[in-house]
């Protein structure tokens, strides 16, 4: 048996134009949850539906992160280290972040994005870009959180280059191009502060995460140049500063729902499920499979590129009823099918959640949440439409707010 193929052929093109729908648009088309096709002119397997992800998850595929193998996690090693090798460093890496992000070490972080909401409002803005400001507030909070003495308007700096790139989670190869400016400020920046934690000539936090990626020595000993080590430090800035994006959903769907700012302050954790299960944050992920694996009856050979359909999976209505319908009482008493609502990947307990931010990420909306919901402002005219072929597809214009006080 073989699995259908796509009609469109290579579908790069059409995940460029709109990266959320494509896949589940060209499952329908073929009547299948797994088809071939290409991306990138590569042969590649496109799955979606809930049987899908649970083999995604659990059947023997190796993932990648989604920036791309050995980005997030990063400094793991060149072309000449093995898949072994490359799989042990990868596991401390994300023990060294997951300890780093531990509930009780998570505390202290939420403390600091809170003190810096709660500036926000009493400084009374007559106009903000909540999206802009959101990563400002994250970036300052991660950095002081992170063990940093900051020099006068570092964080601010810092802030304005993250605020021209996207989240964390996004694919490489998709990226726009012209993000590559900022980037490179912002790799020199951490390159530069890694060495001045390890030359003594900055001021950190012992066993802050900052000093702890500085001070990282590989499995064999070896440490991280400091470029590497550097971009590690920053793909954890840009992963926590990325959660901006899910305040900037949370405060749209205030804006576009007659009951948001209701469901937001009654039901918190359902509101906040909901923004992860409806907005367009990540549209898929990649992996190879690390062997022969059978999908759907047909057998896909070791070495193959597979995508996962995670917006489609929020989205389908086999799954949710009404999916296009954003509706916060759905998670009212529902226990979570990890391998339906697909946000931030998927895992349990055993597997293992591909995304160790998971926890921080609902603590951070939810304190979000109830900062949001005690303030009063006014909403100018703007075009909240969601950029649907930007990566996260946030609105446009960022959500405009005026005469931000608190109630
Ligand atoms: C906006 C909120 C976030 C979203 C949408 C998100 C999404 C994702 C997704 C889709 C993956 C890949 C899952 C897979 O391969 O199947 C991932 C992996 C990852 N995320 Fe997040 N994430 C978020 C927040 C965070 C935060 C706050 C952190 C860290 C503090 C974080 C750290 C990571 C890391 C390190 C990985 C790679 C794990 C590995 O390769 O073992 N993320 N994330």
């Amino acid at each position: 048996m073989s699995l259908p193929v796509s009609p469109q052929g290579d579908l790069t093109v059409a995940l460029a134009r709109d990266p959320y729908r494509t896949l589940s648009q060209t499952a329908l088309r073929v009547g299948a949850d797994a088809f071939r096709g290409k991306l990138l002119l590569s042969d590649t397997v496109f799955l979606t539906g809930r049987d899908m992800a649970e083999q995604f998850y659990t059947g023997g595929f190796a993932t990648v992160s989604p920036t791309g193998s050995g980005k997030i996690l990063g400094f793991i090693g060149g072309n000449d280290t093995d898949a072994e090798t490359q799989q042990t460093e990868r596991q401390r890496r994300r023990a060294l972040l997951t300890d780093a992000i531990a509930p009780e070490k998570r505390e202290a972080l939420i403390g600091r994005v809170e003190a810096g909401l709660k500036a926000l409002s009493e400084r009374a803005p007559n106009e903000i870009v909540l999206r802009d400001e959101m990563v400002r507030v994250l970036t300052r909070a991660t950095l002081e959180w992170a063990g940093l003495t900051l020099s006068e308007g570092e964080a601010e700096k810092v802030a304005e280059d993250l605020i021209t790139r996207s989240g964390h989670a996004i694919p490489t190869s998709l990226r726009k191009v012209g993000a590559a400016p900022s980037q490179q400020r912002l790799e020199s920046w951490a390159a530069t502060l890694i060495g001045e934690i390890r030359a003594n000539t900055r001021e950190v936090t012992r066993d802050g995460l900052a000093d702890q990626v500085a001070s990282y020595y590989t499995a064999e000993m070896l440490p991280p140049d400091r470029k590497e080590a550097g971009t590690e430090f920053l793909n954890h800035l840009n992963a926590i500063t990325g959660v901006a994006t899910y305040f900037t959903f949370m405060a749209h769907a205030c804006a576009t729902r007659e009951n948001g700012h209701r469901d937001m302050s009654e039901r918190p954790h359902s509101f906040v499920q909901e923004v992860r299960r409806y907005y367009p944050a990540v549209p898929f992920v990649r992996a190879r499979t690390s062997k022969d694996v059978e999908i759907a009856g047909a057998t896909v050979e070791a070495g193959t590129r597979v995508v996962l359909d995670l917006y489609g999976i929020n989205h389908d209505a086999r799954l949710w009823d009404h999916p296009a319908m954003f509706r916060p009482s759905r998670f009212d008493n529902l226990t979570i099918d990890p391998y339906a609502l697909l946000a931030q990947g998927a895992g349990d307990e055993v597997t293992g959640n591909p995304c160790p931010g998971l926890d921080l990420t609902t603590d951070l909306m939810l304190a979000f949440g109830e900062w949001f919901s005690g303030l009063t402002y006014e909403m100018p005219r703007q075009n909240l439409d969601l950029a649907m072929s930007e990566m996260p597809a946030l609105p446009k214009s960022g959500v405009v707010l005026q005469n931000l006080r608190a109630a």
